[in-house]
């Protein structure tokens, strides 16, 4: 019965008498119930307690006692020392037995429970046993659940401490130093978030820190690109549909806002939702209720947003491909993510990092950059910002031979001499001698290609269109091509 470990009390009781009544309720109990210690005042006490962390379970606790620590201030000392330390009160018969407000107190002050003394002519027991055994163990009970909910919480936080360590915001200059600034504001605020900034600047990354930084950090981080889901999609990967509520649906689905419940949902790459289903978003936002597919009544969610833009939003809203409202709605709190050509000064940091764990994943010997390729590195302009950076490292990385020069450089960037075309169009050319292998060449063709598409696409998806790719292999090329 009730599990197989002694329970370790402290008995603060200053009258022998007393002392031994509670030792003779315990008696039945053998070894179950151990009494460690015995005192008779309120700061011996917590002598023992601050020096043998653990060393009891529960506090057994005589209201009243000489001295001058005793009561409620005493039950207040005890739990500050250690919160899932459980005390049971044992008071005179002489407190109203019906006073609720002492009891309510007492509770208040942190008490598992107390009891009043029986009269001085019974000497077996302090009180009415089986009620005073049961509730040592439902207070051991307690204690254990405490110190479970005290573990799991610390497991919690060392998992988010490490997620976060995989998700670090690289660079120390005057520009990152700023978004982290406004990262930590974002995460105390808990409104919703516009990030924007150029591709391939970290708004994926930013949103993250928000997220595993705020009060939600618990919960889930949802991402959606809405760039690359079909629009017929859109709406049942948000809201969800009920089984049989069109053709084909054979089970429920859940939402994506319902799989965030109670966490953040990061809308990448907002401007490429469609109208209709931007209306439908901005009702969700406005009434924290969403409207499942198939169902009548409404469902509450409570949901922070994060969105996501490398394109103008304002200008979206002013050619009427952005709803007004929803804009404001989304740019409560705004964080610009820097493109990487305003701060230059970290590109050595990032090279640093991204080398070294680029060549630790691929098992291979981290690379040496000399300092003039180094410097061609710092110099270029970098219009696909850190994720271009890191693809660039990797093309080097597997192009080296342990240490990296200017032509390596030259040729991991795809320079080469090139006059575009009056009309801007598109044009690889050879002509600098080089010789580089067929999968490099395709490559940056490849790229090329999708560069001058996309600067004659008004959208991603435009784009996707042109080029004939479902727009999930399209955004997956573009990342592999570090354009996107
Ligand atoms: N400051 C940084 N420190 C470390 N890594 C970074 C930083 N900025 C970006 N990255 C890395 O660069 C890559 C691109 O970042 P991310 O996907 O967040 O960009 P993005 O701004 O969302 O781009 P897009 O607009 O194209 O979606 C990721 O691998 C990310 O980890
Ligand atoms: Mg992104």
């Amino acid at each position: 019965m009730f599990g197989e470990n002694p329970i370790h009390i402290l008995l603060i009781e200053d009258e022998e008498y007393d002392v031994r009544r509670v030792m003779n309720t315990l008696q039945p109990l053998g070894g179950r119930v151990v009494i460690r210690d015995i005192v008779s005042d309120g700061n011996a006490a917590l002598d023992l307690i601050r020096a043998g962390k653990d060393r009891y379970d529960i506090v057994i606790m005589d209201f009243q006692i000489s001295g001058g620590l005793m009561g409620e201030q005493l039950i207040r000392e005890i739990r500050k020392l250690d919160a899932s330390l459980q005390i049971i009160v044992i008071t005179k018969m002489t407190i109203n037995i019906t006073d609720f407000e002492f009891a309510s107190g007492l509770m208040k002050a942190g008490a598992f429970w107390y009891c009043t003394k029986y009269p001085v002519d019974i000497e077996e027991h302090i009180y009415q046993p089986t009620d005073f055994i049961l509730s040592i163990f439902n207070a051991y009970e307690k204690r254990l659940l405490e110190h479970e909910q005290v573990r799991s919480k610390r497991k919690f936080a060392r998992t988010i401490e490490n997620i976060l360590a995989g998700k670090q915001l690289l660079g120390a200059s005057p520009a990152m130093e700023e978004l982290r600034r406004e990262i930590a504001k974002c995460a105390e605020s808990g409104a919703q978030v516009l990030v924007t900034g150029p591709s391939g600047t970290g708004k994926e990354l930013v949103a993250q820190n928000i997220h595993y930084t705020s009060q939600r950090r618990f919960e889930n981080f949802v991402p959606v690109n809405c760039g690359s889901l079909p629009h017929e999609l859109i709406e049942s990967e948000l809201f969800g549909y009920e089984k049989g509520a069109f053709t084909g649906a054979n089970v429920r689905k859940l939402g994506l806002f319902e799989v965030a419940n109670h966490g953040t949902l990061f809308l990448d790459e907002i401007s490429e939702l469609p109208l209709q289903a931007q209306v439908k978003l901005l009702r969700v936002i406005q009434e924290g209720e969403i409207e499942k597919i198939g169902r009548t009544e409404k469902i509450k969610v409570d949901v922070r947003i994060i969105a996501a833009t490398n394109t103008d939003l304002e200008r979206e809203v002013q050619i009427g491909r952005f709803r007004e409202d929803l804009f404001y709605r989304m740019n409560v709190l705004h964080v610009l993510a820097p493109a990487l050509c305003e701060h230059r000064e970290d590109i050595p940091a990032l090279i640093d990092h991204f080398m070294k764990t680029l060549s630790m994943e691929a098992n291979r010997a981290t690379p040496v950059i000399a300092p003039d390729a180094e410097r061609v590195l710092v110099q270029h302009d970098w219009p696909g910002n850190v994720r271009e950076l890191r693809n660039v490292l990797q093309r080097l990385l597997f192009d080296s031979e342990g240490v990296i020069g200017v032509p390596q450089v030259e040729r991991a960037l795809g320079r080469r001499p090139q006059a575009p075309s009056a009309e801007g169009g598109f044009s690889v050319t050879l002509d600098d001698g080089s010789i580089v292998s067929w999968r490099q060449m395709e490559r940056t063709v490849r790229e090329k290609y999708f560069r001058f598409v996309r600067t004659h696409s008004a959208t991603n998806a435009d784009a996707a269109k042109k080029l004939g790719l479902a727009p999930p292999n399209y955004h997956r090329m573009c990342k592999e091509l570090g354009i996107k």
